[in-house]
């Protein structure tokens, strides 16, 4: 099959130090006279909130702010949040946050246009038209939220995460300020940063958008690897090779902070576009049982899946250790690509990642219902350079057990 593809982003990305300060302005573009803010305690804690406050005050907006985000948010917490939005009557939601906050604000907009509740819209193509206007600030470097088609939740009850896919999720605006993300504790950053190259390497490595499996008649967000991603995803590998030991170092390096903020919206652009896939399937079933963040459980994850698709994507992988600034000029094809799984896996400890799923708490006999688990979220794993069968994606977890 020929390639046939698409590009979307968020409608307008304002990226640069201090560019919160542009939020009247941008209310105003959007016509917005009333914000809702979705956004955490620890944020406010953090005098993040008033930053955004200020903007908005000058220019007369009218704000509520909802401070009951909370990592990895459960259906119950969105469900919190929908209803204080609702009582407000906004003509704009602000998602404040990392990608949690920012994910509960997506479908905070969804269902303020649409009514219904979150479990209706799970799942891809259930959006109905455009959601309420829509501002994401991201404040870690990491998920990529702010340009992406998804909002991801916990359901706490069938302990899975579940994706809500949507063209229609990605924001009005994003307003990408590295100075947002300086505050950051190490362990934050390290988390997020690696979800970024998660990203960014899933979406590299991808099957090929002219063999992507759609099945006929079967509309899907994620169209597998093409041109244009791939060039966003290149440039997000390089820019977390050189940026992110030393954002999780010194939270104050500005240039490491600005590189990873840059880095974590480029991977998101290729990410959301061509798809995630076999780290992202295996990690939400962990993620969803141990409790561990995202990022910390995709790092965890990325080596071994990486050396599962190896056979496959040996010039890729070659071109990553590349990009990560390993010397591979005296190295055949071969040689290059293994040296790739060793800079990530190298990287992965040097920033304090967790290095096995036992280090998490994973029981040996929950390795079989994750991969289960994992098998059935076929939307991703289909990305997947090297198809996966159950025993497949058990063998994976063995070897990060
Ligand atoms: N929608 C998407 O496209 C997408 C993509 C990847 C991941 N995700 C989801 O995003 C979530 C993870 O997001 P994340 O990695 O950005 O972390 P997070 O949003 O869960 O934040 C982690 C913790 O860091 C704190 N924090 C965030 N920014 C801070 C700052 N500047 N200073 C101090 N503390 C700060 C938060 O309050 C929170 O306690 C997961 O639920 C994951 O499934 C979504
Ligand atoms: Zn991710």
């Amino acid at each position: 099959m020929p390639e046939t593809w698409s590009f979307h982003s968020a409608g307008q990305i304002i990226f640069g130090r201090n560019s919160v300060r542009q939020l009247g302005e941008v209310a105003k573009q959007l016509r917005a006279k009333r914000v809702f803010i979705v956004t955490d305690r620890v944020l406010e804690g953090a005098g993040i909130v008033d930053r955004i406050r200020q903007p908005l005050n000058e220019s007369g907006v009218e704000l509520q702010v909802f401070n009951g985000g909370e990592a990895e948010p459960s259906i119950h917490a969105a469900e919190a949040c929908i209803q204080r939005g609702r009582s407000f009557r906004p003509d704009a939601v602000l998602g404040l946050g990392g990608g949690s906050n920012m994910d509960l604000a997506k479908i905070t907009a969804v269902i303020l246009a649409h009514s219904g509740t979150p479990r209706d819209y799970i799942g891809e193509f259930k959006i109905p038209a455009p959601i309420l206007p829509l501002v994401c600030v991201p404040t870690t470097a990491g998920t990529g939220s702010e340009v992406s088609a998804a909002s991801v939740l916990t359901d706490t009850e069938n302990q899975i995460k579940v994706g809500i896919l949507s063209n229609y999720l990605r924001p009005r605006i994003a307003i990408v300020d590295p100075l947002m993300t300086v505050s950051c504790p190490p362990k934050v950053t390290a988390d997020s940063g690696i979800d970024a190259l998660t990203h960014a390497i899933e979406a590299f490595t991808a099957v090929d958008n002219a063999d992507f499996p759609i099945p006929l008649h079967e509309k899907t967000v994620y169209q597998g690897r093409h041109p244009m991603a791939d060039a966003l995803a290149a440039q997000a590998i390089t820019l977390i090779g050189v940026n992110l030991r030393r954002a999780v170092k010194n939270g104050n390096d500005l240039e490491a902070r600005e590189g990873m903020a840059l880095a974590a919206t480029l991977a998101g652009l290729a990410f959301s576009n061509v798809g995630v896939a076999a780290v992202h399937a295996l990690e939400y079933p962990v993620g969803a049982a141990t409790h561990c963040s995202h990022g910390a459980g995709n790092g965890l994850l990325l080596p071994y899946v990486m050396r599962f698709n190896l056979s496959v994507r040996p010039r890729e992988f070659a071109k990553i250790a590349q990009f990560l600034g390993e010397n591979v000029a005296a190295m055949d094809e071969k040689q290059a690509a293994e040296r790739a799984i060793q800079a990530v896996t190298q990287l992965r400890s040097d920033i304090g990642i967790p290095l096995r799923l036992r280090d998490l708490g994973v029981q040996q006999e929950q390795l079989h219902p994750f991969a289960e688990k994992a098998f059935g979220i076929k939307r991703i794993l289909r990305v997947n350079p090297r198809p996966a069968t159950v025993q497949d994606l058990e063998s994976i977890l063995q070897a990060a057990f």
